[in-house]
């Protein structure tokens, strides 16, 4: 029997080759837009995690007819009002130095103290179905913002999510055991749990 396909919504070799890695046992072909030759931008105009991850599911699975995965991810800061947030890629400019971003956040908690500094990662992935069903799934790393960056590996916000449970940031975790508890390793592994129970994987 051929084995059914799931599109996974991005261009990105990163997140393919960890998605391939925690749904190998599915059964499942996994494909990214890449491998499909799908050149499309989708406006991620959403103000949660879980709309722009639907709109992103939903607009290709509307264009192949297809089931479709597609994530949505950033850091939120409490202290803040949860931002960054969605907007986390976009913080301060599209083009703005991440040593630049993270400072200012460092700068903003410079008064708040013990858990007013907690901050977490939040990865939301959406499944969308030819037939309109639509499943999310939200995971979380909860963190403190650190005094200061710390740790050389990672991208991102990565050097000032200080994880107590740990004692690092999530920068001074290598990849393996940083994607061990990754918000999106976990967000991954739940979706794969909620396709099992709706028979998807068979
Ligand atoms: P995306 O939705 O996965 O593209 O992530 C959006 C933005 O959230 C990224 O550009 C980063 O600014 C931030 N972000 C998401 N996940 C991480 C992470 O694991 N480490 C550091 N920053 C992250």
């Amino acid at each position: 029997m051929d084995k059914k396909r799931l599109i996974f919504a991005t261009t990105n070799q990163g997140k393919m080759d960890e998605i391939r890695m925690i749904m190998a046992d599915t059964g499942l072909e996994l494909m990214s837009l890449k491998d499909l030759n799908i050149n499309v931008d989708i406006e991620e105009n959403g103000t949660t995690f879980e709309e722009n991850a639907i709109i992103k599911a939903k607009a290709i699975c509307e264009l192949t007819g297809e089931m479709v995965l597609a994530d949505d991810s950033g850091l939120e800061v409490d202290y803040m009002d949860k931002a960054p947030g969605v907007y986390s890629a976009r913080y301060l400019g599209e083009d703005t130095p991440y040593s630049i971003k993270n400072q200012t956040i460092i700068d903003n908690l410079k008064d708040a103290k013990g858990d007013e500094r907690s901050a977490r990662f939040v990865c939301v992935i959406a499944a969308a179905f030819p037939d309109g069903r639509v499943i999310t799934a939200r995971e979380t790393i909860e963190g403190v913002i650190a005094e200061e960056e710390r740790g050389v590996h990672g991208f991102g916000y990565d050097p000032i999510l200080f994880v107590p449970e740990f004692g690092m940031t999530t920068g001074e975790m290598l990849p393996e055991q940083k994607n061990e508890i990754s918000h999106r390793g976990k967000a991954l592994r739940l979706m794969k749990e909620k396709l099992a129970y709706e028979n998807i994987n068979c």
